[in-house]
């Protein structure tokens, strides 16, 4: 069973993690998350339920295997490269994480879990939200992807013309889970236009 880590930061759109996390246990993955203080706060902001609200009705529906930590606590299992994950995604990743990531502090959870991926050489996708960045942040994105982190900016596509936030946000998640080599139940490939010139 494959075992993946969500990370849930205090940039705008925590919608994209919680979704990941949805996905990520309906197709039956062992699931690891935690959320850094800014990120429980940012989500409860923009849902108006609590993470422990979501994770709790995720982990009923699905059934799925779902851990939690908290974002503060150093000594967690996540905590150490001995424990093996096939991949991490920091969902929405805030500058001030993309920041310590690319200097290599560990002042939270979510920071030593990023390190941790990237010494190890596994697969960490971070999923950045700011507007506009500054030069700073370009600088830690690219540090960051020249490290080996996958950098996909909370950017959705409309070419699937998408009806609602969750449609919208779905198509950006299975381009994530495409990207960690995770099972895609949200996957909906281009197969091109079906307009004509003309139309
Ligand atoms: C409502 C709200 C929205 C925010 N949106 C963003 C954002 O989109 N991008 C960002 O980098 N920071 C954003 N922030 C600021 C971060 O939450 C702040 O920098 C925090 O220290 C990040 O800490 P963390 O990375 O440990 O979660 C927002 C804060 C609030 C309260």
């Amino acid at each position: 069973m494959a075992r993946y880590l969500v990370c849930v930061t205090g940039a705008s759109g925590s919608i994209y993690g919680l979704r990941l996390i949805r996905a990520l246990a309906a197709a039956g993955a062992e699931l690891h998350v935690v959320a850094s203080a800014w990120g429980e706060r940012v989500a409860a902001e923009e849902t108006g339920r609590s993470l422990a609200a979501w994770l709790g009705e995720i982990g009923a529906e699905s059934g799925a295997r779902l851990t939690r930590y908290a974002g503060g606590d150093l000594a967690a299992p996540v905590a150490s490269g001995s424990f093996r994950l096939d991949g991490t995604v920091v969902a929405p990743c805030s500058m001030g994480t993309a920041g310590a990531l690319a200097s290599g502090l560990s002042a939270n959870l979510v920071h030593r879990a990023g390190a941790v991926a990237l010494k190890e050489g596994w697969p960490l996708v971070l999923v950045p939200r700011e507007s506009p960045l500054s030069l700073v942040d370009l600088r830690n994105l690219t540090a960051l992807a020249e490290a080996g982190a996958a950098i996909m900016p909370a950017s959705p596509g409309f070419y699937h013309r998408p009806a609602t936030i969750e449609e919208l946000v779905d198509g950006f998640v299975g381009r994530v889970l495409d990207r960690l080599g995770a099972e895609n139940p949200l996957a909906r490939p281009w197969k091109g236009s079906a307009l004509h010139e003309g139309d």
